[in-house]
């Protein structure tokens, strides 16, 4: 197999790792990022983690004589399509904002990519396709619908991809549904860095145990859960970086494929905050606040088809989660440093 992948969104958060990966398994990851949620001290880092220095393009994948270049100058076999804004909140702000990058900029990919007879993709989609689920655990043939722009463009790219398959039978497209990524390189060198105060559960945690923020607002204990509190299905993002990995290697069929990245495992956001708690050996403080908008009591995967086609098993566990997640915090106070 062609071993040059593009790769949108390469110096993001699941991105950085996953070349990390591809680069260890020999491939040659080829970078566009626009930065509008990264940093490139983060393709520093990768190089400092692999000691080879990504080949990377700075450009918005809605610029397409940029992204022409680039695939007249490479002989790209595949592309993984990670770019996109991701931020729920900021979606329901900035609806049009998110449809034109999201969508706009993945029609520009696949009309680049159909001219150059690049017919294999692998496209970061999410759990938030599933709603509210329809039953537990979630499978692929669960029905789908969403809450929010943000949700919405995943979904929309879905169908886009699915309609494509149907007009041109020789694409292989994989569609790969992550459920909750959390942890870091157990290097300690690259990890999430979000901007400003962060939304999603593991990166506030993070937060306050290193004393930026005081308090870790707990949304809800009313759930019909264990312990009353939402329950997600945590994935190490080196194991999502590892299943796409598989996926390039594993699907090689024309078709649209399909597949759960989780673990079929919840923990809740008490089980989360104690075992970070065990990571950073100290207490941290937490207070039960109102649900949030939106929110749902569970979620987490049926994860044995990734299993049974892609040889898919998610192998690292909360703790390494946690201690990996602590270790970038600690070493990175600030992340990256300014975007
Ligand atoms: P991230 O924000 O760290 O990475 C996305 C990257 O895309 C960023 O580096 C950003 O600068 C870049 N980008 C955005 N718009 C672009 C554009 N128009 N042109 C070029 N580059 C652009 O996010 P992430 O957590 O690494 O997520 C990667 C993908 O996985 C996203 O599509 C996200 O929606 C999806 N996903 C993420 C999660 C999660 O919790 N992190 C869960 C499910 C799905
Ligand atoms: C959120 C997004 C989802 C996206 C996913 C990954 C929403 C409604 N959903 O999922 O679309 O795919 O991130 O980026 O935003 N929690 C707290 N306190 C906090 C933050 C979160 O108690 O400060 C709780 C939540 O109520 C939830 C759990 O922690 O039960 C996980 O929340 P979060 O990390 O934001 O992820 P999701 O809501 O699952």
């Amino acid at each position: 197999m062609n071993k040059c992948v593009l790769v949108t969104g390469g110096a993001g958060y699941i991105g950085s790792h996953t070349v990390v990966e591809m680069t260890e398994s020999g491939y040659e990851p080829i970078i566009v990022d626009n930065l509008v949620n990264a940093s490139e001290e983060s393709l520093k880092r990768v190089e400092k983690i692999t000691g080879k220095k990504p080949t990377f393009y700075k450009a918005d994948l809605r610029d397409r004589a940029a992204l022409e270049k680039i695939f007249r100058k490479h002989d790209i076999g595949a592309v993984i399509h990670f770019a996109g804004l991701k931020a729920v909140g900021e979606s329901v702000q900035m609806p049009l904002e998110y449809y034109d990058n999201n969508i706009g900029g993945t029609l520009v990919l696949l009309e680049v990519m159909r001219a150059a007879n690049v017919k294999k993709l692998i496209f970061s989609s999410s759990a938030t396709v599933y709603g509210d689920p329809e039953r537990l655990p979630i499978d692929e043939e669960c029905s789908l619908s969403t809450t929010n722009p943000y949700g919405s463009t995943k979904l929309f790219i879905e169908y886009i991809l699915k309609d494509l398959y149907k007009s041109d039978s020789t694409w292989n497209i994989t569609l790969l549904r992550y459920f909750n990524p959390v942890g870091a390189h157990p290097s300690g060198l690259i990890g999430e860095d979000p901007k400003g105060i962060p939304n999603n559960l593991t990166p506030y945690i993070a937060k306050v145990a290193a004393g930026k923020l005081e308090c870790i607002n707990v949304f809800g204990n009313d759930y019909p859960t264990p312990d009353g509190t939402g329950v997600r299905d945590y994935i190490h993002v080196l194991d999502l970086a590892h299943g796409h990995l598989l996926a390039l290697e594993k699907v090689t069929d024309a078709g649209v494929h399909i597949y759960n990245l989780g673990t079929g495992k919840g923990y809740s956001v008490l089980d989360m905050i104690h075992a970070f708690e065990k990571a950073c050996g100290k207490k941290l403080p937490y207070k039960i606040c109102p649900r949030r908008a939106g929110d749902i009591a569970t979620c987490y995967a049926k994860a044995d088809k990734a299993e049974k086609e892609l040889g898919f098993t998610a192998v690292h566990g909360i703790d390494e989660m946690c201690d990996s997640m602590w270790k970038w915090q600690s070493m990175n106070p600030d992340g990256y440093g300014k975007k």
